[in-house]
């Protein structure tokens, strides 16, 4: 028998041992392909803990974020919620906060279900937002397969006089907006902000869509939750 030289198997017992603990601290979260996670950046009702949890318990908060270059908007009409729902629009100039969340890939189906993706209601993109600290993250997020015309001429300067103009048809119910004004605070979105999303009006609708993740109480109220 040959004599056995420990030199290379052990600088390869060496090599093996930083790959496996690289392997081990390595955050592939970021990571494209094969992801176990993704980010999606929610402005309507799933600024709200409460509700997004509802269909994709994975979630985890990230932060708020900004997407620029478009506005909210509404549209359209959900049975569940008694009335229209969020949107976003491109719209120069203008932008759109909301909460940046990080999900595993096994509730993206989930996610796309709620958002009625095969129903043809919404669609999923991706965008690219920016978080208070300037980093950008590009993350999926969904948007009405048509968009709604503006409220107010396209150079109307202020947020609020735009979404104050939407008309009765295209305004959500109480409940909806509170739940999105609600989840606007617990994201810790801007002041001002949240202070416009507050000029849109409600279409009175005096049901409940029974998801029960704001008390009745609160529905017609606005300012900081009282009771949630
Ligand atoms: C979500 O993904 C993370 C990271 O892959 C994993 O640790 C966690 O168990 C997953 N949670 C669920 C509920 O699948
Ligand atoms: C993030 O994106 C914005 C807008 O495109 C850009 O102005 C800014 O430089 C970017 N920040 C970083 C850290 O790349
Ligand atoms: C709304 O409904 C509640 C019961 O769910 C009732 O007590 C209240 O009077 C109603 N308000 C209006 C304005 O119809």
């Amino acid at each position: 028998m040959n004599q056995i030289n420990w030199q290379l198997p052990r600088t390869f017992l060496i090599l093996l041992i930083i790959c496996s603990l690289l392997i081990e601290f390595a955050d592939f979260s970021d990571t494209a392909m094969g992801s176990p996670t993704f980010l999606y950046f929610g402005y309507g009702s799933n600024l709200l803990a409460k509700r997004i949890h509802i269909n994709n318990p994975t979630a985890i908060r990230r932060g708020p974020a900004k997407l620029r270059d478009y506005r909210l908007d509404f549209s359209g009409f959900t049975a569940r919620w008694g009335g229209a729902a969020a949107t976003i629009v491109p719209h120069k100039n203008k932008h759109v906060w909301g909460a940046l969340w990080e999900l595993n890939t096994t509730d993206m189906s989930n996610l796309d279900r709620q958002e009625g993706v095969e129903s043809k209601v919404y669609e999923p993109f991706e965008v690219d937002v920016e978080t208070p600290n300037g980093e950008n993250f590009t993350a999926r997020t969904y948007r009405f397969i048509r968009n709604p015309p503006p409220a107010a001429p396209q150079n109307t300067l202020d947020l609020g006089s735009i979404f104050s103009q939407i008309p009765e048809d295209r305004q959500p119910s109480p409940e909806y907006r509170r739940v999105i004004v609600i989840g606007a605070y617990e994201s810790d979105l801007p002041d001002d902000y949240i202070k416009t999303l507050e000029m849109i009006p409600h279409n009175g609708f005096n049901g409940s869509s029974g998801y029960n993740v704001i008390p009745q109480e609160e529905f017609y109220r606005s300012g900081p939750p009282e009771n949630v």
